[in-house]
């Protein structure tokens, strides 16, 4: 099958999965699966698109090196080439959208999903913002054009919580949801305890490309209130925006009050929450999401989380309490969910196909 992809995006994130998939390129093969980068669309350092397909991994070393890949970006450019990626003959067309966070308003990325999918693309994006400010409006857009809207790397990096929940916990409601779920502000904690200043433990997760392109996105909070929202939304029908989750993040104060809970036998956790109180179907208004500071008792799954690691815990009704650990975060691990996303899509198309 071939797949003619769209990168709307191409830092970190969409770099590496360039990368994944060469790595992958076996397993690609033993799957029939044939994926050709047709357009990158950049901000400021140009775009390219060639129907037989671009040489994206040369262009990432390219783009990393500071290289510009073509011509300076429009304001049209990402219009044009996803008219461009769906006439071009391929089973398959997917976009994977891995802009930065906006997150006053989730665009231009929440347009160029929808106008994806209307033409008749499968998007996949690493980015929160679209399923943080408009789950419902995209998904309901996925189901009428009859194409998937899938997000993995949105939370937790790679490790499969949508996947989970969606393909094996059929009949399950998630009542809440209570996590470690951004892994710069957790590397800044658990530097401070070991008496590491919380500038230079944010400057190696700068350096490492995991924290945002505007760090205070993550030591603020809002990182992990646009989680909070992507779950809520996904999960509970919440329909809320990054904005309705009460936040806090942290700071270079909170390094004495790190050390003292060590001290005490506890962790100090940047905890983002989601419950809706009572029958949730009926009583949304009680509903409580939330990221804040949190001193954890020793044998909370929470407080056993050092560095990059991250965790969450789903409140369920069928299944009781189920947790999900990533002890080790990373790039490559949301690299990683946007190639399951796209293997999703591979077999969704083939049942349609058969
Ligand atoms: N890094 C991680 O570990 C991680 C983990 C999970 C999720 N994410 C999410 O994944 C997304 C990408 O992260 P990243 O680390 O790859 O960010 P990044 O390194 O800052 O890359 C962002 C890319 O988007 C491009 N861009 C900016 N505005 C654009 C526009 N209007 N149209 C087209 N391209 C545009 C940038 O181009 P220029 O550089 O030329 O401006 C760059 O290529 C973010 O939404 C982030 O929240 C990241």
């Amino acid at each position: 099958m071939r797949v003619a992809l769209l990168l709307l995006g191409f830092g970190h994130v969409g770099r590496r999965f360039v990368h994944l998939l060469e790595e992958q390129r076996a397993v690609l093969d033993a799957a029939g699966v044939t994926p050709v980068v047709a357009g990158i669309a950049t901000g400021r350092h140009g775009s390219a698109y060639l129907d037989a397909g671009l040489d994206a991994t040369r262009l990432a070393r390219e783009v990393a090196g500071g290289g510009a890949i073509g011509p300076t970006p429009s304001e049209h450019t990402a219009d044009q080439l996803i008219a461009q990626l769906v006439a071009l003959g391929a089973e398959t067309h997917v976009v994977v959208e891995t802009t930065p966070l906006v997150i006053e308003s989730g665009e231009p990325a929440i347009s160029r999903v929808r106008q994806a999918l209307r033409a008749g693309a499968h998007v996949v994006s690493a980015n929160k913002g679209p399923v943080a400010h408009a789950y419902d409006d995209l998904a309901a857009e996925a189901r009428r054009a009859g194409r998937e809207f899938l997000f993995e790397g949105a939370v937790m990096d790679g490790i499969p919580v949508f996947n989970l929940v969606r393909e094996t916990m059929p009949g399950v409601t998630v009542l809440g949801f209570r996590g470690v779920v951004n892994s710069t502000t957790n590397h800044i904690l658990t530097a401070m305890e070991h008496g590491e200043p919380f500038a230079s433990a944010l400057a190696r997760m700068q350096t490492a490309g995991v924290a945002e392109a505007d760090p205070s996105l993550d030591v603020d909070g809002w990182d992990a209130a646009a989680k909070v929202a992507a779950m809520a939304n996904v999960w509970m029908g919440a329909g809320i925006t990054p904005q309705a989750v009460a936040r806090t993040g942290i700071g270079p104060a909170d390094a004495e009050w790190a050390r003292e809970a060590v001290a005490r036998g506890h962790r100090l956790k940047l905890v983002a929450s989601g419950e809706l109180g009572g029958d949730f179907h009926e009583n949304r208004l009680r509903a409580h999401f939330t990221v804040g500071l949190e001193e954890l008792e020793a044998d909370d799954p929470l407080a056993q989380l050092d560095g990059q690691a991250n965790a969450l815990e789903l409140q369920t009704d069928l299944l009781g309490r189920v947790v999900i650990t990533q002890r080790d975060g990373g790039l490559e691990k949301t690299a990683f969910a946007l190639f399951s996303d796209l293997m999703t899509i591979v077999k969704s198309a083939r049942r349609r196909f058969s």
